[in-house]
């Protein structure tokens, strides 16, 4: 018969920070706080991936997140840090998952939230997991850019003692390299290509900072190619200029200026990659895939991935033996009206056998 786990093996569950200390602005001075972030699986898309004729095709779920996005592994450096300079309130912009994460860490370190939204544009689960977790939220009247205008204003003046965590602070790209650090630690390896959704540019930046580290410290002996993906809507750096107005189903990238632009545009360059626009039509076709085909439920936004790298396939553009990693960024249960939008109605039956196998047509 199985043992029941002893107390030793309980505290043995490791925490993000600590595994990954050596590569994190971590000291004996930094609070500790965690939600249990990170370890995420690294899933291999078999059936996907066996027809676009790719092996070694993977998901990284990052859905499976505390607030159900890798928001939180920079979110847990973050907030540790700003505990650690004795700060006593966050403030961030959002298109919903850092708010969610900035909540969640803020309400578990005990310091008040401020959250600053597009309004209208915020998928429901991520306006909720804010206000439930109890942060102040106002929605403007503008986008993504111009919150982040107005928070880096509020962050800066003195009369409000206030610390932003988007990604414009450091301490939340350090953590969202241990991203990129288990990548690898699960395939024994660098991969080949890191697919990416793009919308302040932040995370493409920092997972290609963890594969640099990694490669540094000896760990792994290659370097990724890095191809990020904006929706076509809102794809400021593909076009090289900024986008006023940025539409797209995807949310959360729903983004005209993003803050690591420079950052994105090195990690596309440094390492032989590229940043390329999917439409609407081709995300949500690669986010339905994912469901029924490999019975991963991701929001929108996060299969850009998976959408440019069909694209490049189908351009004939990709290696075909190339270890390919998609970053799944957020979890689908964050948009329910999006996908209530792409299903029906539930068959409805009385409760017998005879009436349900009925309405399944048996
Ligand atoms: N995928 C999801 C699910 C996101 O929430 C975001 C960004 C991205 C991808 C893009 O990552 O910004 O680092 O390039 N969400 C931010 C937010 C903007 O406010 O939650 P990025």
């Amino acid at each position: 018969m199985t043992q029941p786990p002893t107390a030793a093996a309980a505290q043995g569950r490791p925490r993000l920070v600590e595994r990954y200390r050596a590569f994190l602005p971590i000291s004996d001075a930094t609070p500790s706080l965690t939600l249990g972030e990170g370890f995420t699986p690294l899933v291999r898309l078999g059936r996907i991936g066996g027809a676009l004729g790719v092996a070694n095709l993977y998901a990284k779920v990052e859905g499976q997140n505390p607030t159900g996005s890798f928001k939180d592994r920079g979110m847990v450096v973050a907030v540790s840090k700003a505990l650690e300079a004795g700060a006593q309130a966050l403030i961030c912009a959002s298109t919903g998952n850092t708010s969610a994460s900035a909540a969640a860490y803020g309400a578990a370190a005990g310091l008040e939230v401020v959250v600053v939204l597009p309004r209208g544009q915020i998928a429901a689960g991520k306006l909720l997991q804010a206000q439930v977790a109890g942060a102040k939220v106002v929605a403007i009247e503008g986008n993504f850019d111009d919150a982040l205008r107005v928070v880096r204003e509020l962050a800066g003046s003195a009369a409000h003692p206030i610390t932003l965590v988007n990604s414009v602070n450091p301490y939340r790209l350090d953590g969202q390299k241990t991203g990129a650090f288990e990548v690898c630690d699960d395939l024994g390896r660098a991969p080949d290509v890191l697919a990416i959704p793009v919308g302040n540019a932040g995370n493409i930046s920092a997972y290609w900072a963890g594969f640099r580290d990694y490669r540094a410290a000896g760990i792994t002996e290659s370097l990724p190619r890095m191809f990020g993906f904006q929706a076509e809507g809102a794809a400021p750096i593909v076009l090289g200029r900024r986008v006023e107005s940025p539409e797209t189903i995807a949310t959360a990238i729903r983004i005209g200026d993003p803050a690591s632009w420079t950052k994105a545009v090195a990690a596309r360059d440094d390492s032989g990659g590229l940043i390329e626009a999917v439409s609407d039509d081709e995300i949500l076709a690669a986010w339905r895939d994912l469901a029924r085909q490999e019975g991963l439920f991701c929001e929108p936004s996060s299969a850009a991935s998976l959408a440019g790298i069909r694209r490049l396939a189908a351009e004939n553009r990709l290696e075909r033996d190339a270890t390919i990693v998609c970053v799944l960024t957020g979890s689908g249960l964050k948009d329910p009206r999006t996908a209530e939008a792409s299903v029906g109605s539930p068959l409805v039956a009385d409760p017998t056998a005879a009436a349900v196998s009925a309405a399944l047509g048996w």
